[in-house]
């Protein structure tokens, strides 16, 4: 065979290694990556070096690898080579030696792979993503190994940890779902709802009897069932999104979302997907909370997979509470995704600890929120303590009223106070303070919703992240 050096000549193939011998000549730890691949698609692996680095040692020691202390010479190509080898691995640092032992294995028809050497190899190894029975391989032909390896990594982060699971599930079903469903296009239709619906994440969750009967709901039912997911979109910055959310944001049907979700977010959204405007803000509300709950349960009734995209996360001061409610009492199926809370997200990217040894044993979450008559109620006496840091949301209107408050019960007036406008975005800004100083800081320099306010000594372990 001659050998190529054209990345378009090689072809892709899964070949069936489980009790196949393998041969792996070298002893090092490029070696030890192929092993443990060849071992992970249950090979009889035969290794070939006078010595053995310590991962091969263990295996050696533990039988799972068979071990010849030798140095492969291709003289002893005969003796070498006798097994009925399915393929072959060469891993020693001696391209010289590399090459001859290619050529004899490809001589004796054994498919030879010299480790990062494609000119003189008949097969290369693809970066592999492997979950359970499902394996996504990539190649560049060998011409860019590193971009090879940052596509998989790409792969990596959108493949759900359960697929495999949710294969072997999908798997186990197919002998009885034919039966049932003797018409394949039915079939299919009905896998696709399954997958895009609860029953997908409950089989990759490993839930399997809940999985089952979600399958067999759909099977009675043979119409789309819809159902609400409420996410959390994080503070603002896309790149907070969790993989969570990017995948529903691309299944939904419709997304109902607030002013609080970040416009560069929606672009994440699936592209036909209706989406309907519900933002709250301070006094203004475009639909009233329960004009939302109502709209979530009767689209979700109609048969449409609801996206109710929300900023930071759903349970903190996102009402999130009060629409799952509402969507059990219907019977609506849902799920939540977290997202990072403005608290978080805003804490770090202002380089601002929420907790630090030296001065902040806990973190209080609260709402700056007041009620009509302007007041707050909250137990001052536990918010005005030392040793702990206070986030407040939705505190920009009421600050002065809060930084009075925390003095009246016994906060110096010097005690350090921050606020993070428009926190995670590339407008963010922080104004740093006291409990004195800060409301006038927040009025000279035209602080503006939405901003978090962050009490306590922390403030004064600040350290601004550098942005690269
Ligand atoms: C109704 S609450 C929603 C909180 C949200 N569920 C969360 O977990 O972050 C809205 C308040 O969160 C805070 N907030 C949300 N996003 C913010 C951001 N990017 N920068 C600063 N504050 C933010 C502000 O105090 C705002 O008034």
């Amino acid at each position: 065979m001659q050998p190529s050096s054209d990345p378009s000549a090689w072809f892709p193939v899964m070949l069936r290694m489980a009790d196949a011998p393998a041969l792996v000549v070298g002893g090092g730890q490029v070696a030890a990556n192929k092993v443990r691949l060849l071992l992970g698609a249950g090979a009889q692996v035969h290794v070939v070096s006078a010595t053995l680095c310590a991962e091969l040692r263990q295996l050696a020691d533990e039988g799972a690898i068979t071990h010849k202390a030798t140095h492969a010479r291709p003289e002893d190509a005969a003796t070498l080579l006798a097994p009925r080898y399915r393929l072959a691995y060469l891993a020693t640092d001696d391209r010289g030696l590399n090459s001859a032992l290619a050529t004899l294995c490809q001589d004796h028809g054994i498919p030879v792979c010299a480790v990062d050497d494609p000119e003189i190899s008949s097969f290369i190894t693809p970066a592999i993503v492997s979950r359970g029975a499902v394996q996504i391989a990539v190649s560049t032909g060998g011409a860019a190994p590193v971009l090879a390896r940052r596509l998989r990594a790409r792969i990596e982060e959108i493949m759900p940890a359960g697929l495999g699971r949710l294969a072997a599930f999908m798997q186990a079903q197919r002998h009885w779902l034919r039966e049932k469903l003797p018409d394949p296009a039915e079939r299919r239709q009905l896998w696709e709802r399954f997958l895009d619906g609860m029953g997908g994440h409950l089989a990759r969750q490993g839930q399997t009897q809940q999985a089952r009967q979600e399958l067999d709901s759909l099977l009675a039912n043979h119409t789309q069932r819809g159902e609400v997911w409420l996410v959390g979109a994080g503070p603002g910055d896309p790149d907070l999104l969790t993989l969570a959310a990017l995948r529903l944001m691309q299944d939904a049907d419709a997304v109902l979302y607030d002013n609080l979700v970040a416009p560069g977010i929606l672009d994440y959204v699936r592209r036909d997907a209706e989406r309907i405007f519900v933002g709250k803000s301070r006094n203004k509300h475009t639909l009233p909370q329960e004009g939302i709950n109502a709209e979530l349960v009767r689209r979700a009734q109609a048969g449409q997979r609801v996206l109710r995209l929300k900023g930071g996360d759903p349970f903190i001061f996102g009402r999130g509470g009060e629409e799952m409610e509402t969507l059990a009492a219907s019977g609506v199926p849902f799920r939540i995704v977290p997202g990072i809370s403005a608290a978080n997200g805003c804490a770090s990217y202002a380089g601002i600890p929420l907790t630090h040894r030296d001065c902040a044993q806990s973190c209080l979450f609260m709402t700056g929120h007041a009620k009509a008559d302007g007041s707050i109620t909250l137990d001052w006496d536990a918010v005005a303590r030392h040793n702990q840091t206070v986030v407040i949301y939705m505190g920009l209107s009421t600050l002065p009223h809060i930084c009075a408050r925390l003095t009246a019960h016994g906060l110096p007036p010097d005690w350090p106070a921050a606020l993070v406008e428009r926190g995670t975005t590339p407008d963010q800004r922080v104004i740093t303070g006291t409990l004195e100083t800060l409301p006038d800081l927040a009025v000279q320099q035209k602080a503006s919703s939405p901003a978090l306010l962050i009490i306590g000594q922390v403030i004064n372990h600040r350290v601004s992240p550098v942005t690269v």
